[in-house]
Formats: structure tokens, sequence, C-alpha cells
């Protein structure tokens, strides 16, 4: 058995000793939406440490546990924190939670996280369906042996944001009257911003927001044949588009503000996904 494969089962027993919940939906909550785990039925609160083997987050304003619980009537888990690549884990950590949730039964994966917006029709504190992704600037979590438990060894990416599930986060989006635009998300390793230069890289490689996460979750999803969505708070305007320098801070407070409309989102999101399943 390979050492990574050894270590989510390891992860896996030990989750399994702590609870028995089995979610229909994971869920992946970014910076600023922290909070939405407050308005779930919570059954169950899990702090990463409590899961021997978890790698646990060191980022501010990141708190690491997984909770358990009811969207309505949907049992979902959700990570509130994830971890980066960016703190130094290898790839193979950073996508675990993911991996995880799937094994507790989790057949849908919702991914939300911050973003810097590039599109010229962008603004700070827009939603972004995700559309598709480029996960080229950051290594591969199923790099090495694969592991056959899992998925096959060249999973395909085609349709890695399931289209069934883009169409109703949009249909709800409109019938809440939240405005969504749609598009190609980059993830670059971080933790620094990306230069202007990069910007207009990724810009012309067809990104429309780029942040430092989730594709490389969203890549072992697909593997394990997860059905994905995803839906990104544009923060802010990506470097060089705003004529200011970017800071954590301002990216924060962008994200704080769009939180009741991304949070508002996601609830009926979830609702609509598991009804449709
Ligand atoms: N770049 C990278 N990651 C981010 C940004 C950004 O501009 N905003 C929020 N996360």
């Amino acid at each position: 058995m390979s050492a990574t494969y050894e270590k989510l089962m390891k992860c896996y027993a030990s989750l399994r000793e702590l609870t028995d919940f089995k979610p229909q939906l994971a869920l992946v909550l970014g910076s600023g939406l922290g909070g939405f785990a407050d308005t779930i039925r919570v059954a169950q609160r899990i702090s990463y440490h409590a899961i021997d083997g978890f790698p646990t987050s060191t980022v501010e304003g990141h708190k690491g546990q997984f909770v358990l619980g009811y969207v309505d009537a949907v049992p979902v888990v959700v990570m509130q924190g994830r971890v980066h690549y960016y703190e130094g884990y290898d790839m193979q950590d950073v996508v675990l939670p993911i991996r995880l949730m799937k094994l507790m039964g989790a057949e849908v994966l919702m991914v939300t996280n911050a973003s810097g917006g590039i599109r010229d029709t962008f603004h700070a504190g827009d939603l972004m369906l995700i559309r598709d992704q480029i996960a080229s600037f950051v290594p591969s979590p199923l790099r090495g042996a694969n592991l056959e438990e899992l998925g096959t060894r060249f999973p395909d990416m085609t349709e890695a944001y399931d289209p069934k599930l883009r169409r109703i986060i949009r249909a709800v989006a409109i019938q809440q009257d939240i405005p969504l635009q749609v598009g190609t998300y980059l993830q670059f390793a971080g933790p620094q911003f990306e230069t202007p230069a990069e910007i207009r890289m990724a810009k012309a490689l067809g990104a429309d927001a780029v942040g430092m996460s989730t594709a490389c979750e969203v890549i072992a999803a697909r593997h394990m044949g997860m059905r994905v969505c995803g839906i990104s708070c544009v923060s802010n305007l990506a470097a060089g588009l705003s004529g200011g320098p970017l800071l954590h801070e301002d990216v924060q407070k962008s994200a704080d503000e769009a939180a009741p409309r991304f949070e508002k989102l996601v609830y009926h999101s979830i609702i609509a996904i598991a009804k449709s399943m």
C-alpha cells in the first residue's frame, strides 16, 4: 500500500471513530465564507486536530474543522478552513480532506474561494460560477503511483465542473436575484500575489479569475468520480488592474462584504442540487 493511501486510511479510521455521519454533499468554504458553517443545522463539529494524521492549516482567519450537519434536509460535510499548498504541504496532503469527504459518502463537491478578477467586466465583490479551471501552474495531486483504490491513472477533465450542476446554480442565482458571473479559474501556487505581468499571462491563457486553491482539490475529486461545482468570490481586481497594491486585509474585507450574497447562493444551490440527485 502506498504511504499516501495508508495515511488516508488512517485518517478515515480515526474520523470514523468520531462519527458515523454520511454526507450527501461536501462543501469547502473559502476566505470570507467561513460563517456559512454557522447557518447550517449542526450535528457535530470535528477539529482537524482530532483526526490522526490530518494536515492542519496555519493561515489566520481559517478555522480548521469539519462541520457535519444539514442544509435544510441535506446532509453535508463542510470544511471550515482548508489546507493550502503555499503553507508547505505536499499536494497529496492538500487534497487529503477532499478524499476523506468522498470516503465519508459525499458524491458532490462544492468548492468556494476568493479570487482576483481578471476579466474586464468583473468588479470586486462579484460572484463567479466556475466553468473550467487551469491547474497547470501547480503540481498535480495525482503525481506518483496511481492510487488504484481511488480512481484511474488518467482521469478525464473535460467536464471537471459538472454541466448539470452549473445549470442548477445559474437557475438558483436567477431565482434568488443574485448576479452571477461565469468564468475560468486559474490556480497559482502563491502565497505572493501575482505580478501584473503574470496577470496579463493568465488573461492571455483564458483565465477570468486567479487564486491559490481549489483546482488541485477538484482534480482529486474528479479522480474519485465526484461531481464538482464551484463558486468564486472575486474579492479584488487582480494585480495591475486596479491601480493600487493588493493587501490581504482588503481581500478579506470585500469577501466579507459579499458573504451574505455568497451564503444565500450556496445555501439554495445545495438544496436544489440535492433535489436533482
Ligand atoms: N490573487 C490570488 N489569490 C487571490 C486573489 C488574487 O488577486 N484575491 C483573492 N485570492
